[in-house]
């Protein structure tokens, strides 16, 4: 049995000798790292933000490049961080996260060019609509164009849909019209021809919402214009999630002839007020105690939840590899997660892979143990 070193905790690595171990000497191993386990299936990725981009935690510089072969900036590519000003783009963040995929081996999925959230304060005080399609000509021209083919992938168009799979309501759909979401994957496509283009959003697992997302996707390859992907976020409940619709949907949206991602995903434990679920994050409500019962640590039988989740998820994957080419988790250990803050500020949650100390929690020895051996 071997010990390995991983962020300052220890993983332990079975050799599991086959029956003809003693004359034969075949030896087959407990994968090391989630990127190994999963390296003949599909990329495993992390959302990071400054925090781990900028490398102050020795233990988070460590684990990332050992855990993971994809990366999706948490926040540095929205419009709002990256195109600040009409005239004025910040991409000193985004240029480093381009360069730390780089020197690790990484893939960069890029997030996002065209969101209705997090718009800079000068789009949101827009009010004519050629102001706005020059803000969108413009953007997407300038970001997609700097980062071509230095970025495997982009989140083109993030959340245009309402729970019904009707259009949300956005400036975009005000001003510029439904056709929006074909006119940003067309103009990516001019700037961007070396990066793969997806869709992606949250509860489109759900079927009215995923109906609107094929309905969508079959828009845009109807005008001719490149959609190579559609990313499910995955921000569910780790005791209630939709394996059936998740199942559906692999096999609906690969249908279209596009790969299928699974982007953003985390499995919450804490309760959610009224019927707040998805991932809109303009919605808010006030904190109370009886809202926050973990800040003392995790029960067993919740810590039991979210790892069969991981585990009943991860087999799906493995099912539908040939249609899913990428799983990220939505940060990289629970005290990053945005899900501390939504949609109660302050709470304690622990919905990923790594806890507090970065140490693997007992989800992710299940979802390895189902490589073992393979
Ligand atoms: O950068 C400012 C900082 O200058 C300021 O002092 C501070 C005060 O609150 O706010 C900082 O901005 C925060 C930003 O994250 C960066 O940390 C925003 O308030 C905060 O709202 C923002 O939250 C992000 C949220 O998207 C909105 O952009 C979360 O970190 C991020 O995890 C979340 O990610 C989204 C995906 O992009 C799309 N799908 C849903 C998912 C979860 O909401």
């Amino acid at each position: 049995m071997t010990k390995l070193k991983i962020a300052g905790s220890s993983i332990i690595v079975l050799a599991i000798c086959c029956m003809s171990c003693s004359s034969g000497k075949k030896i087959t191993e407990t994968p090391t790292s989630l990127r190994e386990a999963f390296k003949n299936d599909f990329l495993i990725g992390t959302a990071l933000d400054s925090q781990q981009i900028e490398e102050p935690d020795p233990r988070a510089a460590a684990l990332i490049p050992l855990q993971f072969n994809a990366i999706t900036p948490e926040n540095s590519m929205k419009s709002e961080k990256i195109h600040p000003q009409w005239d004025k783009y910040n991409f000193d963040l985004a240029d480093k996260l381009v360069a730390y995929g780089k020197k690790h081996d990484i893939k960069i999925n890029a997030h996002a060019l065209i969101w209705h959230s997090q718009l800079p304060a000068f789009v949101r005080k827009m009010r004519d609509a050629d102001s706005v399609k020059q803000f969108f000509t413009n953007h997407i021209n300038t970001v997609a164009g700097r980062y071509d083919g230095k970025v495997f992938s982009w989140d083109v168009v993030n959340e245009a849909l309402n729970e019904d799979g009707s259009m949300r309501k956005s400036i975009f759909l005000e001003k510029l019209g439904s056709d929006f979401v074909t006119q940003a994957f067309a103009l990516a496509q001019q700037a961007s021809p070396n990066s793969e283009l997806y869709y992606n959003d949250y509860n489109i697992e759900q079927p009215k919402k995923r109906a609107g997302a094929i309905a969508l996707i079959k828009k845009i390859q109807a005008a001719g214009v490149r959609i190579d992907g559609v990313g499910i976020q995955g921000h569910w409940k780790a005791y209630n999630i939709p394996l059936d619709d998740i199942e559906k949907s692999i096999l609906e949206f690969s249908a279209l002839g596009i790969k299928v991602m699974f982007t953003e995903l985390d499995l919450g434990v804490l309760p959610h007020p009224g019927d707040i679920q998805g991932a809109d994050v303009n919605q808010r409500a006030a904190a109370a105690p009886a809202m926050n019962p973990y800040v003392n640590g995790l029960p067993d039988s919740m810590q039991a939840k979210i790892t069969r989740g991981y585990e009943d998820l991860f087999k799906l994957f493995l099912k539908h590899k040939d249609k899913v080419s990428r799983i990220t988790f939505w940060g990289v250990n629970d005290s990053q997660s945005w899900l501390n803050d939504w949609p109660i500020r302050g709470r304690t949650n622990y919905p990923l892979i790594f806890d507090r100390d970065f140490k693997p929690k007992p989800a992710y020895y299940k979802v390895i143990a189902l490589k073992q051996g393979k």
